[in-house]
């Protein structure tokens, strides 16, 4: 389908630009993976140490233990609270996929819970008649960089004794009622995937903690289950942090602030721009409960009347960047198809993968970038319209039929 182009001499604006960031902390991340190459310690030791502090005290924890990936930290709380074969863990299907994966790879089955439609995140009404006798962990995810309903999810947690893991890996610095992602359930568990508000240089993840006897055993776990002198009391994993990550981690943590504060100003401008523009009856822009603050790691529109996949086409050949997160619910996920579950099962989640589109956010965008984008959904929420083109192919919805 040809839709028109009408600002292609514009300067294109990315979906995110981490060379951007790059380039004002560029002298301080240099010194810093200087000092460890000076140490030729590239393993755990004191970079991973005080960064494992820092975001102790950043997220009012009493424990932060650095491991390999968000995925590794997910995988490595179920582990250390017990979580195995034969058990069920519940959780969204409206998330990237490791959510789900790492309840699979312990051994459990994924139980999903749909989502409620404004924030996206795990609709707490659902949760407690999906539990059973096999349930043993719920793990919400904070999807986009904002809570999930934490308050309603403590009240079952304790009412049927089950452990909270928190998938925080968009969320880092989010707070609900005052107290930071990472300290709202019994483990929380964060990403520094380059793209994440808090990015390493690579892979790299954090979980945090007060309970001391699941800190300890995550601290062997992501060694093996080693606790000292080559003596494994059990069988765990290598997921160790790299010294290096944790280097420029530790300078970017000291910008986190800023750049999250930038995020919630452009977030702010987005909604300023599409109400200006009359837009606001053709999308949903995020909605933000009175008592959370979103750190906007997505700023993710719905697009009203089923034309998501025709807008994101638009946009991108305008030389706007924009993203589906996520095009494919979980549960129809060919790897989850075990589950047996059907498209109207999670209607909301379904829904969603159909609907969402995020915008760049970044913390470096300019006004003017700002503008652009908002225009140039204007112009292709005005043009798909006037035109009536048809539906594009959209995977979820094909999936349900
Ligand atoms: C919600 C969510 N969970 C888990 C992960 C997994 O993190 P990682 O890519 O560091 O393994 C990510 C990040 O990609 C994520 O966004």
């Amino acid at each position: 389908m040809a839709v028109a182009s009408t600002h292609s001499d514009q300067p294109p604006v990315p979906f995110i630009d981490l060379v951007a960031q790059y380039h004002t902390i560029k002298d301080q991340v240099r010194r810093a993976v200087d000092q460890v190459f000076e140490t030729q310690q590239f393993v755990l030791g004191d970079e991973v140490r005080l960064l494992e502090e820092e975001i102790a005290q950043y997220c009012d924890a009493r424990y932060a233990i650095g491991c390999a990936s968000g995925t590794d930290a997910l995988v490595l709380s179920l582990l250390a609270l017990g979580v195995g074969p034969g058990d069920e863990v519940i959780t969204s299907p409206f998330t990237f996929f490791a959510t789900a994966g790492a309840i699979h790879r312990v051994g459990a089955v994924p139980r999903f819970v749909d989502i409620e439609p404004v924030t996206y995140n795990l609709n707490a009404e659902l949760v407690e008649e999906a539990i059973n006798e096999k349930t043993k962990a719920i793990i919400p995810v904070h999807i986009f960089g904002q809570c999930a309903d934490m308050e309603s999810l403590w009240r079952i947690s304790v009412r049927h004794n089950l452990p909270i893991v928190e998938d925080a890996c968009q969320a880092i610095g989010a707070e609900y009622r005052g107290r930071r992602a990472g300290v709202l359930g019994t483990v929380g568990c964060f990403s520094f995937f380059p793209t994440k508000n808090l990015g390493g240089a690579g892979d790299g993840g954090i979980i945090t903690t007060d309970d001391a006897e699941v800190a300890a055993r995550l601290k062997r776990l992501r060694v093996h289950g080693d606790v000292g002198g080559y003596t494994h009391v059990e069988v765990g994993f290598n997921s160790r942090l790299d010294a290096l990550q944790a280097a420029v981690l530790r300078v970017k943590l000291q910008h986190l602030d800023s750049w999250s504060d930038a995020r919630r100003r452009n977030a702010k401008r987005y909604n300023e721009l599409l109400r200006e523009a009359d837009l606001l009856s053709a999308v949903d822009a995020p909605a933000v409960a009175a008592d959370q603050v979103h750190v906007y790691n997505q700023y993710t529109l719905r697009i009203k009347g089923g034309r998501r996949d025709q807008v994101m086409k638009y946009l991108r050949g305008e030389g706007v960047g924009c993203a589906v997160y996520y095009p494919i619910s979980l549960h129809m996920q060919e790897c989850f198809s075990y589950l047996g579950c059907r498209a109207e099962d999670y209607p909301e989640s379904t829904r969603a993968s159909a609907e969402v589109l995020s915008l760049p956010i970044f913390s470096e965008l300019t006004d003017a970038q700002l503008q652009r984008v908002v225009n140039v959904l204007q112009d292709a929420t005005a043009e798909i319209t006037t035109l009536k083109l048809p539906d594009v192919d959209q995977t979820s919805q094909r999936r349900a039929a």
